[in-house]
C-alpha cells in the first residue's frame, strides 16, 4: 500500500511572504486529510518562511534543487545540510527544467540525490521525454536510461520518490491520458524492479506531472501505479492545490 504524495513545485514564483500566505491558507484547506502525503516546494528564499507558516500542520516543505556536496566554494549553490537545517524535509531533484536550461544530467542527478538520501531528507527525482523523443518513439528508452542513470543506486530507498514528467505536458496545458502516463509509471516500475528488487519497485511512489489540474487528478489517481502528482501551475493557488490534495472527493 503506497501512501499518495502531493507535491506543489512553485518554480521561481512567490516571495517570502506570498508563501506564508498561500501556506497558512493551505493548511487550513487540507487540515484534516488523511493518507495523502502534502509537500510545497518554493523557492529558495521562501524556505523558512514557509516551514514557520507549516509548521504544526501536515504540509512538508521541500527545496527544488541543491548540490551534492554539503559545503565548499561553490558560488550560488545551496547544498543539502543547509536546507534540512532550515526544517525541509524534501528536495526535487533532476527537474526537466534543470535539465534543459541549467546542465543537470543524469550523472548529477546521481549524485544530488544519494546528497539528499544521506541528510535523511525525502528525494523526489524527476525522470521524462521531450516531445521529439515521444514523437521518435524514444520514450520508454529515455525513461530506461534516466532511471537506471541516476537512480539505480537509490531505488532501495524508502526516501526516494520518483516523478514522471512528460516535458511536453509541463507548462503546456496538455497533460497525458491516464492511459499514457500508466505505460510510462508501470515501465519505470519494471525498470526499477530489474535495477533493483521486485520489492522496492513496488513500494517506490511515482508521481506524475505535467499539467496536472484538479479536474484531471481523479483520473490519473484511478491508475494502479500513479501515485501521487507533482504540481507546477495549479499548486500555486492554495485553494486549486487544498482540491487536488482532496482527489478523493
Ligand atoms: P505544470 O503543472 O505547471 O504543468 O508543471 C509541472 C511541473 O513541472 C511540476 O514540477
Amino acid at each position: 500500500m503506497r501512501t499518495p504524495v502531493m507535491a506543489g513545485n512553485w518554480k521561481m514564483y512567490k516571495t517570502a511572504r506570498q508563501a506564508g500566505e498561500t501556506i497558512r491558507v493551505l493548511a487550513g484547506l487540507v487540515a484534516g486529510v488523511d493518507g495523502v502525503e502534502v509537500v510545497i516546494c518554493p523557492p529558495f528564499t521562501a524556505l523558512a518562511a514557509a516551514v514557520e507558516a507549516a509548521g504544526g500542520s501536515g504540509v512538508a516543505i521541500g527545496a527544488q534543487d541543491c548540490h551534492w556536496e554539503n559545503e565548499g566554494a561553490f558560488t550560488g549553490e545551496v547544498a543539502v545540510p543547509m536546507i534540512a537545517d532550515l526544517g525541509c524535509r524534501y528536495c526535487i531533484v533532476g527537474h526537466s527544467e534543470r535539465r534543459q536550461f541549467f546542465g543537470e544530467t543524469d550523472a548529477t542527478v546521481d549524485k544530488k540525490v544519494a546528497a539528499v538520501l544521506a541528510q535523511g531528507l525525502h528525494c523526489i527525482a524527476c525522470v521524462g521525454e521531450t516531445l521529439a523523443e515521444r514523437e521518435a518513439g524514444q520514450t520508454l528508452a529515455v525513461l530506461e536510461r534516466q532511471v537506471r542513470g541516476g537512480l539505480s543506486r537509490h531505488l532501495t530507498s524508502p526516501r526516494l520518490v520518483i516523478a514522471y514528467e512528460p516535458v511536453w505536458a509541463i507548462g503546456t496545458g496538455k497533460t497525458a491520458t491516464p492511459a499514457q502516463a500508466q505505460k510510462a509509471h508501470a515501465f519505470i516500475r519494471g525498470v526499477a524492479a530489474r535495477a533493483a528488487d521486485p520489492a522496492a519497485a513496488q513500494a517506490v511512489r511515482i508521481l506524475y506531472g505535467g499539467s496536472v489540474k484538479p479536474d484531471n487528478i481523479a483520473a490519473l489517481m484511478a491508475q494502479p501505479d500513479v501515485d501521487g502528482g507533482l504540481v507546477g501551475g495549479a499548486s500555486l493557488d492554495a485553494a486549486s492545490f487544498a482540491k487536488i490534495v482532496r482527489f478523493r472527493g
